[in-house]
């Protein structure tokens, strides 16, 4: 039985003029089994960031639900770990107190918290750093403090926003490299939102690729490369056979919606 299902959801925007909405989602139907590696992409505007907002119950939606083992999900809560692109650190706090914020959160006690954190800052290399603050580090070791306070709340799904978004293309590569180590470990059920198709197949056991705004899922693309995967199966041909179906699918939307964006593998 899946684990997260999204069912028909719909959301609209307020509009620019007074009483016009503006349709961003249109019945979105997804369906995810737990431990699932599951990758998002589509062009940009097409309502990727809006659904994980729903997922995190960031957002109520218009129409339709979202269900965490077959509830109605109404709250934010630490089920659902959010990941964003701007890592989102508080610049006052050291790496270990950043990380301790979503504890703080769960009424952790003070010295149990400290503990975990610690392990989780352990697991992404970053132990020796943690009474440095956010701006002593590089954007690669800043994502990754975001990818421990994440998964310090032990979260039954982590949501990723473009989490290597920022980072350079180097950076980028040995991060998906982390978190895939770190999923192999874990377990956990990821949803993975990317511009960068590449990044999409290497990590995914599954793409979901979103039409033009309206945002709706079109396709489904199941990967069925071995894993662990490392970034040699790059170049083999089964992978440039998923690259170009995924790229097929998406260069019609993105010329329905003529956007893409300048940084993409696309281009
Ligand atoms: N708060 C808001 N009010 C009104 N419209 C919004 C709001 N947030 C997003 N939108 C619109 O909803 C659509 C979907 O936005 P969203 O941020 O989910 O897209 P996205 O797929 O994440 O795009 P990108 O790839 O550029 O990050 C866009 O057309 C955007 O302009
Ligand atoms: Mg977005």
């Amino acid at each position: 039985m899946a684990q997260l299902e999204v069912k028909d959801l719909s959301l609209s925007y307020p509009g620019s003029r007074s009483g016009s909405t503006f349709l961003a989602l249109d019945k979105v139907n997804v369906s995810i089994e737990k431990g699932e590696f599951v990758t998002i992409v589509g062009p940009s505007g097409c309502g990727k960031s809006t659904l994980l907002m729903l997922v995190a119950a960031l957002l109520r939606p218009t129409s339709g639900a979202v269900q965490l083992n077959q509830k109605d999900v109404t709250k934010p809560g630490p089920d659902r770990a959010l990941v964003f692109q701007d890592f989102a650190l508080l610049p006052w706090r050291t790496v270990i107190k950043n990380v301790e914020l979503g504890l703080e959160l769960k009424k952790v006690p003070s010295a149990q918290r400290r503990k975990e954190a610690l392990k989780y800052l352990d697991m992404v290399e970053l132990g020796k750093f943690c009474n440095h603050y956010p701006h002593q580090l590089s954007g690669g070791m800043r994502q990754r403090v975001g990818i421990a306070r994440a998964l310090s709340v032990d979260p039954e799904v982590l949501l990723m926003d473009e989490p290597f978004g920022a980072l350079d293309a180097q950076i980028r590569q040995v991060m998906g490299l982390e978190l895939l180590r770190i999923w192999e470990r874990e377990r956990k059920t990821i949803i993975f939102v990317t511009h960068d198709i590449d990044e999409a197949v290497y990590l995914g056991d599954r793409v979901l690729v979103m039409s033009a705004s309206p945002g709706r899922v079109i396709q489904e693309v199941k990967i069925s490369l071995p894993r662990p995967r490392d970034l040699s199966l790059r170049n083999k041909a089964e992978f440039t056979a998923y690259r170009e179906t995924i790229w097929n699918l998406l260069e019609k939307q993105v010329q329905a919606n003529g956007a893409w964006r300048q940084d993409s593998a696309l281009s």
